[in-house]
């Protein structure tokens, strides 16, 4: 079975990378992966971190660029991929502009696509911003669905998906956490190895594209204030590449002591930092997977969410984009033990660790070569 792996953004290689390698493990499939390069350097760490083969490379990002930007030249990109190769299916992830965009192009060709990540959902089409509206049309193209939790697949479901074309498998950001977080970690990165231990780190990062602009400069200024009022408080911020990122960064946060801006971080790093870390900022969709894993409160900066999991368990509060609700809310959790600790406790809402083998074994069953089904992912 020639199975094609599509991705082109950091989140999506990190998720990604479980499933390839899992493939690579089995002999009935012919494993080719495709990078549209929709992110560039953060996509290439995640790449050379786990070793993926990659068999073709569409080259795609240009600073600055458009959704239009993306959209053509990924779609005209795989169409010549997908016409050369055949592959049997196509496989996608998550909610890109790069996921729906294959999504199309294979079904253009009539070859079956499967989704991994399928089913998360927020029900509104402007949060977040094209993110909804590239998962629910990329679920309208799919033919087989990875949901990672039941409530991903109680949400496919009530859009008529047949069941039995939707497999919960976890997620597998999770198989990919297990294999990064270690104890007595060091990092090479001599600025944050040398914060002090007794210092309590908030780890902070922000990119959605409904944050740009206004809400990004918010969320600064709570951070600034932040840093003040709290004593022995540092944060540690890996700045997005995005130049509309870095702009209101600079503008808000440069050279205030107490936080330090640095690089998009490597996952092997990013993730023994966040370890390391007190609390966890963010409006990324991933880190509100690991986090949790890790026992690490995470105040979200938006309004919606699609992973209602973790907030259920009380791990995840969303806290939106005001600066006063962000100052509040985090300043309780770091003078409040006993607020921390309600939000502190390590649950695995997400995964088990298993998430590639169990699309490995579904797509084995669904093509014939085995007779059993995959076992269910259930959540602790
Ligand atoms: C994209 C995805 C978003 C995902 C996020 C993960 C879309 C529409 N957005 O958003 O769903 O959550 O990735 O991070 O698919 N850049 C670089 N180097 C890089 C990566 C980005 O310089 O390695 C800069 C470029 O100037 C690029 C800009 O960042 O034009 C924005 O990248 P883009 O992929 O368009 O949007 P993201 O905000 O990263
Ligand atoms: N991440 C990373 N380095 C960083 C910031 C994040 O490796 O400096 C990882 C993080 O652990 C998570 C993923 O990138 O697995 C999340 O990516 P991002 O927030 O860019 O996208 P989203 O998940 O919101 O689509």
């Amino acid at each position: 079975m020639k199975v094609m792996t599509v991705f082109g953004t950091r989140p999506e290689a990190i998720k990604m990378a479980p499933v390839v390698k899992e493939l690579l493990c089995h002999s009935e499939f012919d494993t080719k992966v495709c990078l549209t390069a929709q992110h560039r350097d953060m996509l290439d760490q995640v790449v050379d971190l786990f070793h993926l083969p990659v068999d073709y490379d569409l080259d795609v990002m240009k600073s600055g660029q458009s959704l239009y930007d993306i959209t053509s030249r990924v779609l005209m990109g795989l169409r010549d991929v997908f016409a050369k190769e055949k592959p049997d299916y196509v496989l996608v992830h998550g909610d890109t502009t790069t996921t729906f965009t294959a999504a199309l192009a294979a079904f253009y060709q009539q070859i079956p696509v499967a989704h991994v990540e399928a089913g998360l959902r927020t029900n509104n089409l402007a949060s977040p911003f094209p993110e909804e509206a590239n998962r629910q049309l990329t679920g309208v193209l799919s033919v087989l669905n990875f949901a990672p939790t039941e409530t991903a697949r109680a949400n496919l479901l009530r859009e008529g998906k047949d069941d039995g074309r939707i497999f919960v498998t976890g997620n597998t950001v999770i198989d990919a956490l297990f294999h990064t977080v270690q104890e007595d970690y060091h990092f090479e990165d001599r600025e944050i190895e040398n914060i002090e231990s007794h210092k309590r780190v908030i780890l902070v990062t922000t990119h959605r594209r409904e944050n740009l602009g206004a809400p990004m400069h918010h969320v600064y200024r709570a951070l600034r204030r932040l840093v003040e009022a709290v004593p022995n408080t540092e944060v540690v911020f890996p700045v997005h590449r995005n130049p509309l990122v870095r702009e209101v960064v600079e503008e808000e946060l440069e050279h205030i002591p107490g936080i330090h801006l640095v690089d998009p971080m490597e996952y092997e790093p990013f993730t023994n930092l966040m370890a390391r870390s007190c609390i966890v900022l963010t409006d990324s969709g991933g880190i509100q997977e690991e986090a949790p894993s890790l026992g690490k409160p995470v105040l979200v900066l938006r309004d919606t969410t699609e992973r209602p999991e973790a907030i259920k368990a009380g791990t995840v509060k969303l806290v939106g984009t005001d600066e006063e609700r962000i100052y509040q809310e985090a300043y309780q959790l770091l003078t409040d033990e006993k607020s921390y600790k309600s939000m502190a406790e390590a649950v695995n809402p997400y995964g088990d660790g298993k998430a590639a083998k169990r699309i490995a074994e579904a797509l084995l069953y669904v093509g014939g070569y085995s007779s059993e089904k995959p076992s269910k992912f259930i959540a602790e």
